[in-house]
């Protein structure tokens, strides 16, 4: 039986990731932080499983990351914690490059004294691309991030190569662009436009507000990403490889669709831009090239943009409708 480390569990992509591997037949082991109430909302449903296991650290605390890796000795590592929200990056600068940058030292540092020849995924972004620097984007367009976390995910991907060559770990870093669900945090646009959205159909409030509405992503979803994220160690020699669908989509885009979905006829009546939420300086544009992974990991995504805003208004309606 194979053995996964993921760090990062209890959020949306480690939820996927570690159901993905339980049911591919891994033992699972993820690691989770100490915090005043638990937060196991997104892996209730696989807590029980004799195959999925709990270990207690924090990104911030080496010896924490490197006992854990000591005792388990996995065949593969995720690291997908971090602080994963961009504005919050800009109010906790200092924190998001202890987690996010830091981080991935102290976990290549866990990785090189306790298990060598473990294989190390490192959860990269597209926001690395920042202010683009080509269109579309792809695994040798240059860096130019926009915000603290840009950067610290720039650090964290050159520090993954750096392990790679110096040391010769199994290192590799996925860039991924934006991927969401009915599982993502509430404070990211889709969620918050699905979430809010229902609950304006419902009666259960009257408006959603919001930054900026001309910003395009390139929006996938959860499910279909984290596979690739496994194919990537399942590889003969470690690569970096762009995750994308290559369609790029604007906030307001998005909005339209799920007023749509909720059966919503006037969007603009339903919706106020609010200053708060307007970023110090934005990403304008992402819009990803896999034609790489599509090559050699023969991952393309499977869920379209219309299927996922769907799933998620759908998933809010339903989860919303409990509270009427
Ligand atoms: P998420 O839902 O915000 O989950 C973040 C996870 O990191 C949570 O489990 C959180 O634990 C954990 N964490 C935060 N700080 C930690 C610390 N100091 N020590 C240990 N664990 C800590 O993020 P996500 O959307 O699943 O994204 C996963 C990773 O992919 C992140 O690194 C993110 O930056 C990156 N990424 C995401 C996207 C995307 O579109 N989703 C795209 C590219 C890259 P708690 O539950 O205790 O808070
Ligand atoms: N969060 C938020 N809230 N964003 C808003 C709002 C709002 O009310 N209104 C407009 N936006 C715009 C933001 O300005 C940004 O241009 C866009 O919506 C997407 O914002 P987020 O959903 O917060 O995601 P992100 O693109 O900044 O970052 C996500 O994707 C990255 C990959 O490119 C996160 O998941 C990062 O962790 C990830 O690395």
């Amino acid at each position: 039986m194979k053995k996964a480390f993921i760090t990062g569990i209890t959020g949306q992509d480690g939820s996927y990731l570690a159901e993905f591997l339980l049911d591919k037949g891994y033992e699972v082991h993820g690691l989770t932080r100490r915090t005043s109430t638990q937060n196991f909302n997104r892996i209730d449903h696989i807590i029980d499983n004799p195959n999925l296991h709990l270990v207690s650290g924090d990104l911030i605390d080496q010896h924490s990351l490197t006992q854990a890796l000591r005792d388990i000795k996995p065949d593969e590592v995720y690291n997908l914690a971090a602080q994963s929200f961009v504005q919050t990056s800009w109010e906790q600068p200092v924190l998001t490059g202890e987690f996010t940058a830091i981080g991935v030292t102290r976990m290549l540092e866990a990785v090189k004294l306790a298990c060598p020849e473990t294989k190390f995924y490192q959860a990269s972004s597209s926001e690395m691309f920042g202010k683009v620097q080509e269109v579309p984007q792809n695994e040798k367009t240059p860096f130019y991030p926009r915000s603290p976390y840009g950067v610290a995910k720039v650090y964290g991907h050159w520090i993954t190569v750096n392990y790679r060559e110096s040391f010769n770990i199994f290192a590799v870093s996925g860039l991924l662009f934006n991927h969401e669900s009915p599982r993502r945090g509430l404070e990211f646009v889709t969620r918050k436009i699905s979430h809010g959205i229902a609950r304006v159909k419902l009666g259960l409030q009257d408006k959603v507000y919001l930054g900026n509405l001309d910003s395009k992503r390139d929006w996938g979803f959860a499910g279909d990403y984290v596979e690739a994220m496994w194919l990537m160690l399942q590889q003969d020699k470690p690569e970096d490889f762009v995750i994308a669908t290559g369609q790029t989509h604007s906030v307001k885009d998005f909005l339209v669709k799920a007023c749509e979905v909720a059966g919503i006829d006037n969007w603009q009546k339903v919706v106020e831009v609010d200053p708060q939420y307007m970023r110090p300086a934005e990403v304008d544009l992402l819009i990803g090239d896999a034609s790489k992974a599509k090559k050699k990991l023969g991952w393309e995504p499977k869920t379209s943009f219309d299927e996922l805003v769907k799933m998620m208004v759908e998933a809010d309606l339903a989860e919303q409708s409990k509270n009427k």
